[in-house]
C-alpha cells in the first residue's frame, strides 16, 4: 500500500500527473495533493483538497512528486526525503547533483539503484529526446547533436498558457496586446529565440545548456558534444524537436529506423510524401502517456540521421 504526495498539484504539469495517476489506476492508498499555500483549501477536480506544506503534513508518505518549481524543491525534497519519503522530483533543483540520479525509465532505470532519497527526472525538451537516441547511442555511439527545438508554452506553465490564449484572442479580436507578462516578446503568431532565461555573460539559455548537460548525464557519456538552440512557438502542447546526430560509428538509416521502430515508448512516424510525420498537436491530443514519443527518422549520409521527435511535454 502506497501513500503518495503530489507537490505542485495545481500546475500544468501537476495536474496533468493527478490526471494521469487517475487513468492508470495507479495503486496508491491515498493521494495527498500539495501547492503553495495560496492554493490550500480549493478543491480539485476529482475531488482532492489541496494542502499547504508544513513539517506536520509530510510525514508518512512513501513516495512524492514534486513538480513545484526548483525553490520549493530545494526547501521541501530534503524534508520528505529526511522523513523517509523516496521523492521524484521534477524540477532543476537536484538534476546535476553527483549524488542525485538523473532518470528516464525507458533510458537509464538502473540509475535508480543508487539514489539517496531524491531522483531527478529532466528538462522536458531532454527528456523526449533521450528516449529516441539510447538505442542509436548503445548501437553507434553519439558524436555530436544539434538540436532544435519547437517548444510549446505550457513547459512555462500555467501563466503561459494563459498569455498564449489572451494575446490569440486580442489579436483575432483587433484588439492591443497589452505588456507581456511572460515572455520578453509577444508568444501569439510569433517565433521566440528565448526559451528559458540568459545568465549573465552566456549567450545560450538555462534551457539550452539543460539540454547539453543533461543528456550527458542521463546517456552516462561526457564526450557527447550538443549544439542546442531552444526555440518558443506558440503551440499550447507539445515540444517538437529537429536532432541532426552524427554517431561514431557508421549506422545505416534503415537500421537506424528499425532501432527506432523497436525502442520502448518510441513510435516511428516516418511517411513525409503522405503527411505521416509527428505534429505538435496530435501527439498532445491523443493524451499519450508520458514518456510516449513519436520521432521520424530520415537518412541524411551515413553516419548522420535527422529525428523529429513531438511528445506532451508534461
Ligand atoms: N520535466 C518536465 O517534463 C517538466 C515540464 C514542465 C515543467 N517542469 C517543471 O515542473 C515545475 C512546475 O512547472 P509547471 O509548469 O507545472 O508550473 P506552474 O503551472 O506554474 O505550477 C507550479 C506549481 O507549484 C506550486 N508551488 C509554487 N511555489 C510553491 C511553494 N513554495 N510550495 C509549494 N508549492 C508551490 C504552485 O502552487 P500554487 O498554484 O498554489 O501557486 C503550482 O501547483 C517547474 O519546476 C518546471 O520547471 C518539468
Amino acid at each position: 500500500m502506497t501513500r503518495l504526495a503530489v507537490v505542485g498539484a495545481t500546475g500544468a504539469v501537476g495536474s496533468v500527473m493527478l490526471e494521469q495517476l487517475r487513468e492508470r489506476s495507479f495503486p496508491a492508498e491515498e493521494i495527498v495533493a500539495f501547492a503553495s499555500a495560496r492554493s490550500a483549501g480549493r478543491e480539485l477536480d476529482g475531488g482532492l483538497v489541496v494542502q499547504g506544506l508544513t513539517d506536520e503534513a509530510i510525514h508518512g508518505f512513501d513516495l512524492a512528486i514534486f513538480s513545484a518549481g526548483a525553490a520549493a524543491s530545494r526547501e521541501w525534497a530534503p524534508r520528505f526525503a529526511r522523513a523517509g519519503t523516496v521523492v521524484v522530483d521534477n524540477s532543476s533543483a537536484w538534476r546535476m547533483h553527483d549524488d542525485v540520479p538523473l532518470v528516464v525509465s525507458e533510458v537509464n532505470p538502473y540509475d535508480l539503484a543508487w539514489h539517496d532519497g531524491i531522483v531527478a527526472n529532466p528538462n522536458c525538451s531532454t527528456m523526449q529526446m533521450v528516449v529516441a537516441l539510447k538505442p542509436l547511442h548503445d548501437t553507434a555511439g553519439i558524436e555530436r547533436l544539434v538540436v532544435s527545438t519547437y517548444q510549446s508554452v505550457s513547459g512555462t506553465g500555467m501563466k503561459a498558457i494563459d498569455e498564449l490564449r489572451r494575446q490569440a484572442r486580442a489579436v483575432l479580436d483587433g484588439e492591443p496586446l497589452g505588456e507581456p507578462r511572460v515572455y520578453a516578446h509577444p508568444i501569439a503568431f510569433n517565433v521566440l529565440p528565448h526559451a528559458g532565461s540568459f545568465a549573465d555573460g552566456d549567450d545560450h539559455t538555462d534551457e539550452e545548456r539543460k539540454l547539453m548537460s543533461e543528456t550527458r548525464k542521463i546517456l552516462g557519456d561526457d564526450a557527447i558534444r550538443v549544439s542546442a538552440t531552444c526555440v518558443r512557438v506558440p503551440v499550447f502542447f507539445g515540444h517538437s524537436e529537429a536532432v541532426n546526430v552524427q554517431t561514431r560509428r557508421p549506422l545505416e538509416p534503415g537500421e537506424a529506423r528499425d532501432l527506432l521502430a523497436a525502442a520502448p515508448g518510441v513510435t516511428v512516424l516516418d511517411d513525409p510524401a503522405s503527411g505521416l510525420y509527428p505534429i505538435a498537436t496530435a501527439a498532445a491530443a491523443v493524451n499519450a502517456p508520458p514518456g510516449q514519443h513519436a520521432p521520424n527518422a530520415s537518412a541524411r549520409r551515413g553516419r548522420a540521421a535527422a529525428a523529429t521527435i513531438d511528445a506532451t511535454d508534461a
